[in-house]
């Protein structure tokens, strides 16, 4: 869905769940001018938010806290948000995030919380400066294959060239019946549309160009802040 305000339509339907209603305190009673939308999401209420949306669940300890703090700044548009050195490529609010490491060490759930706390901010807040689309990259590739056999689908390829979006586990996928690399494609079109896009993979970049090519690869840096993750598995 790439039209912003079906986007913010459709959310405020789904944020009728049980939780979402609760109220917690977050947001300081300004009068705000709604037209102008001048809502401008702070540290302090990003904390707040964290903290509800991952239930204080998500531990943030030696291993992961400069990524994870990293990830925050840039979130919240700070322009030192590179202060860790941790950015392999050129640092820029303008660009992504790629972020690679080994399986188990929080990727997912930390995206999973932010998207949370994005939908909260344009359901209650008409705010979208931390909205995305989300996918998986397995389930994707099911969805993108179960269309092409079903004329009455409506789902496109298009719609995700534009806006932003997270795409999780990139590489976990297969090729769509066998030979094709929906996301050499998918990526390309979204650095041709400036689109922002957010990567969660276990794949290192060399690995990431030698699966989609050279002509994602040598598109990387510019398209990515380029971020390695360490550390051990939280997985039992
Ligand atoms: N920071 C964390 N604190 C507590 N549990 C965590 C944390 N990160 C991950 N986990 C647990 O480990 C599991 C795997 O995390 P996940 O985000 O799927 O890892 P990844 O995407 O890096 O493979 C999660 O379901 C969660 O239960
Ligand atoms: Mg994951």
């Amino acid at each position: 869905m790439t039209n912003p305000q079906k986007a913010i339509a459709a959310l405020r339907n789904l944020a009728g769940t049980k939780r979402s209603n609760q109220n917690h305190d977050v947001y300081i009673p300004v009068k705000r001018d709604v037209a102008k939308n001048d809502f401008k999401l702070t540290k302090a209420m990003f904390w707040k938010l964290w903290e509800y949306h991952s239930q204080e669940c998500y531990e943030i300890n030696s291993d992961n806290e400069k990524v994870v703090k990293t990830i925050f700044r840039y979130f919240l548009k700070q322009e030192d948000f590179n202060q860790y050195g941790l950015i392999k490529s050129v640092p820029s609010l303008e660009k992504g995030l790629l972020i690679y490491g080994n399986y188990g060490i929080g990727k997912s759930l930390l995206f999973e919380i932010l998207h949370k706390i994005g939908k909260e901010l344009v359901t209650k807040r008409n705010d979208a400066s931390l909205w995305f689309n989300c996918i998986s990259s397995g389930s994707f590739i099911d969805d993108y294959m179960r269309a092409s056999r079903d004329k009455e689908s409506t789902f496109s390829l298009k719609h995700y060239y534009s806006g932003k979006l997270y795409i999780d586990d990139l590489g976990f996928e297969k090729k769509a019946f066998n030979k094709t690399e929906v996301f050499a494609e998918v990526l390309f079109e979204r650095n041709k549309n400036k689109a922002i896009t957010y990567v969660t993979t276990n794949h290192k970049p060399s690995e990431i160009t030698e699966r989609y090519g050279e002509r994602i690869g040598d598109r990387l840096p510019e398209m990515f802040n380029i971020i390695k993750w360490e550390g051990k598995s939280f997985r039992r």
